[in-house]
This record gives C-alpha cells, sequence and structure tokens, in this order.
C-alpha cells in the first residue's frame, strides 16, 4: 500500500466513537515531522557514579548491561551513554590512586555526590565492561579550583582514547554545563565576567591539546569521524552564556562540533509547587519546556547553517536528582514518555536521560547501597517504551508527529484533554506505523498516594477512549494494543510493558512474562476509525505493522 494515511487524533472522554467529523487531518501541511536519530533512547550517567554503573573488568556491571540490551534489542543500537555532569569538573587525575574514584562528599555543595574527586588509572575500566556500547567521556573544564586541572586534562585524554578506541568512542565532551560556571550555587569557578568569548577561547585552547595528545596516543583517532565534540553542553536556555553567541564567537571554527547538544530540567526538585500532575504529568508544561529549546536551536542554525542537529545531552524530570514520591513514580515515566516523544516529534535527534547513583530519577539504581537497593525503577519502563513505539532505527527509521489532542477537540468540555493526555504517530515511509497515547490523569492506587497498601484508594480508576481516524486502513484490520500498565501514577513497582517485567529481582534485567498481566490485544478499525480505551495513569501503542 502506498497510501498516506491521516491521521485524525480525536480523542473522547465518554465511550463514544468519532466525536464529529470537523477535526482536521493531523498530517496536514503544518504538522511538523520529526526524525530520531538511531540510539534515540540514550543515557547521562554521572562522573562519580559511572564506576558503579558499568563495574569493571573483574567486575562487570551485567544487571546494567541487560538493561541496556533490552533496549538496544528494540531500537537496534543499545543506548548512547555520556559520561559527565556536574562530578566531571571536579574529577581530577592521580596516576597513583589505587581504587577507581576517590569522592568526597561536603553535604553543603551537595548530599547526592561527591564534590572533591580523584581518579585513578582504573577508572577507565568502566568502558570496557558493556559490548557494544559507544561513549562520551567528559573531560573536566571546569576545574573545582585544582591546579592539577591541566595536567589531568592531558592525561586523561592518553588514557581514554587509548581505553575507548575506535569502537567505543562516540563522541568528546569538553566541559559541563559551563553556562553555569561563572553563577553556580555549588561555589563559581570562573569570573562574574565569564563571557561567551572567554569560554569559546578556552574550549578551543583545550580541544585542541586533547587533540594533540590524541595525535600523539592515539593517531588513529583524529579522522572526522573518529574525532569530534557534542557541545557547548549548557544546562539551559537562558542562564550566564548564550549559546548562539557562542556560534557567533566561533566556537565550532575547528569544524569539531557533532552535535549541539544542551540539557533540560522540568524544574527542580525543591522548587516550591512542583506535583506530579501538575509539573510532569502536565503536557502543557512539557510542550513550553522543550519548545524553548526549538528557539534556541532555531538562533544557533541561523548561524551554524542547517546540517546540525540537536541533543539532550543530559536531561531528567526534576534537577537536584529528583524528587522522592514524583521522580521515582509511574507518573514520571509516563512524562518521559511524553518528553521523549514531544523531543522526537520537533527533532531533537536523541536524549540522554541522566542517572547516578541513589538519584531518585534514575531509571535503575546498579548496585544496593545504604540508602536505595540496586533494582529496575519506573522511569525505565517509560525508556522501554518509548523504544517499543519508535521501533528499530536501523532497519526502519521513523518520523514522529505529535497529535495535538486539544486541537482537534477544540469544543471538549474537560480542559484536560491535551493537557493531561498526549498522542504521537509513528510513520515509516510515510505509511502509519503506530500510535502512542499517553493519559496522564493522575490515579493514586493507594488514599492520598501515601503508598500504605492498608488504605487502598476507594475511588474506582476513570477510562477514557480515545479514536483516531485512520483514512486508508480498511475497515477489520487488525491492530495490536500494548500497554504500559501500574496499578497507579503513585507505583513505584509492580510495573509491566506488554506484560514483561524488567526487574532485577526476576532474572538480573532480563525479560520475563507474568502470567498476570493480559496481552495480544487487538482493536479493529471500524469506520475509518481505530478506538482504545485508556486508564487513567497509563501509556498505550497501537501497532499497526505486526499483523
Ligand atoms: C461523518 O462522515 C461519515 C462519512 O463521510 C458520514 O457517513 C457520517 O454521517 C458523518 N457523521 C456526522 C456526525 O456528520
Ligand atoms: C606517584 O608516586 C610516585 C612514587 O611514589 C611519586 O614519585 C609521584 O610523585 C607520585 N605522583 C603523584 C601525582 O602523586
Ligand atoms: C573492581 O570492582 C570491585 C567491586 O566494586 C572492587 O572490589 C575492585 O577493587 C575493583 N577493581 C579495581 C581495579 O578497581
Ligand atoms: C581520599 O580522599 C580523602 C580526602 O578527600 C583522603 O583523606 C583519603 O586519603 C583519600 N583516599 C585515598 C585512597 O586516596
Ligand atoms: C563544604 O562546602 C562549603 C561550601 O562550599 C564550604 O564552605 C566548606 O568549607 C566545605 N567543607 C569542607 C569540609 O570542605
Ligand atoms: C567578553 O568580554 C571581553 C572583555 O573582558 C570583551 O572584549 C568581549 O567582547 C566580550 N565578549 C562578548 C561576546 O561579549
Ligand atoms: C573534516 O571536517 C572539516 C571541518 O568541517 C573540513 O574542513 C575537512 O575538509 C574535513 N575533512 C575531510 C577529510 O573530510
Ligand atoms: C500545566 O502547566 C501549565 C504550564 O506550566 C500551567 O499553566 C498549568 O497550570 C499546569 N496544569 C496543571 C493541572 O497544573
Ligand atoms: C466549536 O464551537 C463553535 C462555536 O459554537 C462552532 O462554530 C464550531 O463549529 C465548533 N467546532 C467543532 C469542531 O465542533
Ligand atoms: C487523605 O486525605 C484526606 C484529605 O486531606 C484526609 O482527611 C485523610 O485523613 C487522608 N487519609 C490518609 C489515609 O492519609
Ligand atoms: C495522589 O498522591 C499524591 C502523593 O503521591 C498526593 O500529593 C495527591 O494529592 C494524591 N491525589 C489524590 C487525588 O489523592
Ligand atoms: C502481577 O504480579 C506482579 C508480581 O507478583 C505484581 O507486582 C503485579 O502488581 C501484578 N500485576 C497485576 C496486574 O496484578
Amino acid at each position: 500500500m502506498a497510501a498516506i494515511f491521516c491521521v485524525l487524533a480525536l480523542s473522547s472522554l465518554a465511550t463514544a466513537k468519532i466525536a464529529s467529523n470537523t477535526s482536521r487531518p493531523l498530517l496536514a501541511a503544518d504538522i511538523i515531522l520529526g526524525q530520531p536519530l538511531e540510539g534515540f533512547v540514550s543515557f547521562s550517567i554521572e562522573f562519580s557514579s559511572f564506576p558503579d554503573f558499568a563495574g569493571n573488568r573483574s567486575n562487570p556491571n551485567k544487571f546494567s548491561n541487560n538493561l541496556l540490551n533490552n533496549l538496544g534489542y528494540l531500537t537496534g543500537t543499545k543506548p548512547y551513554i555520556r559520561v559527565g555532569g556536574n562530578t566531571q569538573d571536579f574529577a581530577i587525575y592521580n596516576p597513583n590512586l589505587t581504587i577507581a574514584l576517590n569522592g568526597t562528599v561536603n553535604a553543603t555543595r551537595s548530599p547526592d555526590y561527591p564534590t572533591t574527586i580523584e581518579i585513578g588509572p582504573s577508572y577507565f575500566e568502566s568502558y570496557l565492561t558493556w559490548p557494544n556500547v559507544k561513549f562520551t567521556h567528559g573531560f573536566n573544564m571546569g576545574g573545582n579550583h585544582d591546579n592539577r586541572q591541566w595536567d589531568t586534562l592531558l592525561q586523561t585524554a592518553a588514557i581514554a582514547c587509548k581505553t575507548l578506541g575506535r569502537d567505543r568512542l562516540h563522541w568528546w565532551e569538553y566541559g559541563n554545563e559551563p553556562d553555569l560556571f561563572s553563577i553556580s550555587s555549588q561555589g563559581p569557578v570562573r569570573p562574574s565576567n565569564y563571557n561567551e568569548s572567554d569560554y569559546v577561547a578556552e574550549w578551543l585552547a583545550g580541544t585542541r591539546a586533547i587533540k594533540g595528545v590524541i595525535a600523539e596516543s592515539c593517531p588513529d583517532m583524529l579522522s572526522n569521524e573518529t574525532y569530534g565534540y557534542l557541545a557547548p553542553s549548557f544546562a539551559g536556555v537562558a542562564n550566564a552564556l548564550n549559546a548562539a553567541r557562542t556560534w557567533a564567537e566561533g566556537l565550532d571554527e575547528d569544524g569539531t562540533v557533532r552535535y549541539f547538544s544542551t540539557h533540560n530540567y522540568i524544574s527542580g526538585a525543591t522548587s516550591p509547587g512542583v506535583t506530579l500532575q501538575g509539573t510532569l504529568m502536565n503536557h502543557t508544561r512539557t510542550r513550553a519546556s522543550v519548545e524553548a529549546h526549538v528557539s534556541e536551536f532555531a538562533e544557533i542554525s541561523a548561524v551554524a547553517g542547517q546540517g546540525l542537529r540537536q541533543i539532550m545531552g543530559e536531561t531528567n524530570s526534576l534537577y537536584n536528582q529528583g524528587k522522592p514520591g514524583l521522580s521515582n513514580s509511574f507518573g514520571a515515566a509516563l512524562w518521559g514518555i511524553d518528553f521523549n516523544l514531544y523531543c522526537a516529534s520537533v527533532g531533537i535527534g536523541r536524549v540522554h536521560m541522566h542517572m547516578g547513583t541513589n538519584y531518585r530519577y534514575a531509571s535503575w539504581q546498579p548496585i544496593t547501597t545504604g540508602l536505595t537497593v540496586a533494582g529496575t525503577k519506573a522511569p525505565y519502563y517509560g525508556n522501554i517504551a518509548v523504544a517499543a513505539f519508535l521501533g528499530n532505527l536501523r532497519i526502519e527509521p521513523v518520523q514522529i508527529a505529535h497529535l495535538d489532542l486539544a486541537a482537534s477537540e477544540p469544543n471538549a468540555t474537560d480542559a484536560d484533554v491535551g493537557v493531561r493526555d498526549s498522542a504521537y504517530a509513528a510513520y515509516v515511509d510515510n505509511m502509519l506505523t503506530r500510535i502512542m497515547v499517553i493519559n496522564m490523569r493522575a490515579y493514586n492506587y493507594t488514599l492520598n498516594g501515601t503508598g500504605d497498601l492498608d488504605t487502598p484508594n476507594p475511588v474506582p480508576r476513570k477510562t477514557r477512549t480515545y479514536t483516531f481516524g485512520v483514512e486508508g486502513f480498511q475497515d477489520g484490520r487488525e491492530v495490536v494494543v500494548r500497554r504500559l500498565y501500574a496499578n497507579g501514577s503513585d507505583a513505584i513497582t509492580g510495573i509491566t510493558w506488554d506484560g514483561l517485567s524488567y526487574n532485577y529481582e526476576l532474572d538480573l534485567g532480563k525479560p520475563v512474562r507474568l502470567r498476570n498481566v493480559t496481552t495480544g490485544e487487538k482493536v479493529e478499525v471500524k469506520d475509518g476509525a481505530v478506538e482504545v480505551a485508556v486508564p487513567d495513569s497509563q501509556a498505550v501503542v497501537l501497532d499497526f505493522d505486526t499483523i
């Protein structure tokens, strides 16, 4: 079939059929289709936590590797791992250190990660434990007021290039969030007048020094295919430095910036008024947060040209490592799907979800600590759903459209339509292949979301019916339905994707089919439309491709 399928997204609250015939086809000319890069579902791992996540040669972290494999099987590429974050700019190399990393926590600066760090040669062993994974190594630019900063750069460039080699290196990074260097709440590392020219001069000097070391230590890693950077890795769109101005000042004068990498958090863990429903399970807010990056990138493209792609090099729900009860909940997994797919729909090529040991928003906890047991966390299930929706991006690259539910139902009496739900369509060769529906109306399975199983929520869970016009498909055509399921948005365990659990305690993160969850569900195209019922706090994929 060569027809182009028009998707009409009509969300309706009751179990009615198509709400009206007046809704516009959503694949009209004004619909933007974003094309995700292969490896769209990727991660960023806090520099100081990398040995916990990956292990070392004698003790590889197999659990982490299993979780990465699950995503690789779905999308055709194991996630790209960026090793970086605040602690990359604290890490000082000590060639005599016999352990991988010596971190000292100063709770005033951060209770969650060390702010004084030495790494030794064995730190780099962690790059050797996961087969078929490509990495970005983040070099220390901030320096943490340590006079060994420059030596660290030269020494780690040699050891990193030798360890990673061409097969394991994706791209380098020099400096994390330099737009905060002069204003960091953890203590500034540059003067208050540090500007784009200063940053660019420093970045060029540092990257040229790295290149000089590579020329000596790893001369086979200097071609345009093997040498390059993610940059500028700013924390946001409105801090002390302006990204477009760094281009104007010559950031890419050497032609080495491979992706425009930016960071995003929806809000902060301790920011006033943050709630699951209002801050995360809120499509309006997610859109606004991403659209700020779309605007910024338009300015950069005007200087850099159209060839450059934007990626989210570090992102997650709430900065300061997430808020307990929010960032680790099933509701945050639903937010993660909406965030990732909205990014995909506006052309952001790849999204690296950030995590570290004991971080509340982490997709998984790699080892058991005094604070958190090893385990697959709720956000990981959101990663899986995104990967399943995108499919194998190597074999069947997709284009993603955001289906504007609010626009398709302009007269909806329920103000939550298109705010507490969202939908996306995936096209392969212009043919509708899958639809994702995310119903983000919070539903607590325990009374008031306390997590206390002795007080279940007495209010029954509501179900909404979503109807999509799928012109071009014949009536009777079967569509496979896969669900991301949990008892409620407050759930932090008991989550399944299409009946599969990826939990640590079952098979170390490999998929295990649970018998108590229904799978194999199908719906049929009827009167040119397909209809699916979605309980509050659930995500569903309709798959037109698997019959
Ligand atoms: C919607 O369109 C179909 C086919 O064009 C038509 O049969 C049906 O009567 C229309 N329904 C409404 C409510 O206008
Ligand atoms: C490492 O140890 C050697 C031998 O003890 C010593 O000479 C050298 O100064 C040490 N280097 C550093 C960076 O501490
Ligand atoms: C490898 O990891 C294990 C477990 O964390 C640790 O005991 C061992 O010291 C590490 N080896 C090196 C060379 O750091
Ligand atoms: C780790 O660093 C602390 C100071 O931050 C120091 O007291 C301790 O000796 C170091 N440990 C090792 C093994 O170097
Ligand atoms: C911890 O950090 C604070 C704030 O930067 C600083 O004032 C204090 O001296 C540090 N404490 C130690 C033990 O280094
Ligand atoms: C940065 O500040 C210096 C003076 O310290 C000035 O010469 C330069 O033009 C400034 N650059 C930008 C981009 O404002
Ligand atoms: C490598 O990239 C640079 C900058 O974009 C360009 O000038 C150069 O021609 C490229 N080299 C090759 C061999 O393609
Ligand atoms: C959703 O976010 C928008 C934008 O931040 C805000 O105006 C609105 O009040 C939020 N909705 C809810 C239900 O909190
Ligand atoms: C929405 O309501 C307005 C005003 O009542 C009406 O003109 C319009 O046709 C309606 N649109 C739809 C899609 O029903
Ligand atoms: C739930 O919240 C209501 C209203 O705030 C309160 O009256 C009730 O005691 C709470 N119940 C539990 C079990 O926390
Ligand atoms: C659901 O639980 C959260 C805490 O997880 C609580 O803040 C919220 O008020 C609860 N909602 C309802 C409707 O009880
Ligand atoms: C299925 O069983 C698992 C493991 O026993 C449990 O965590 C989950 O809540 C159950 N799911 C349903 C839908 O009952």
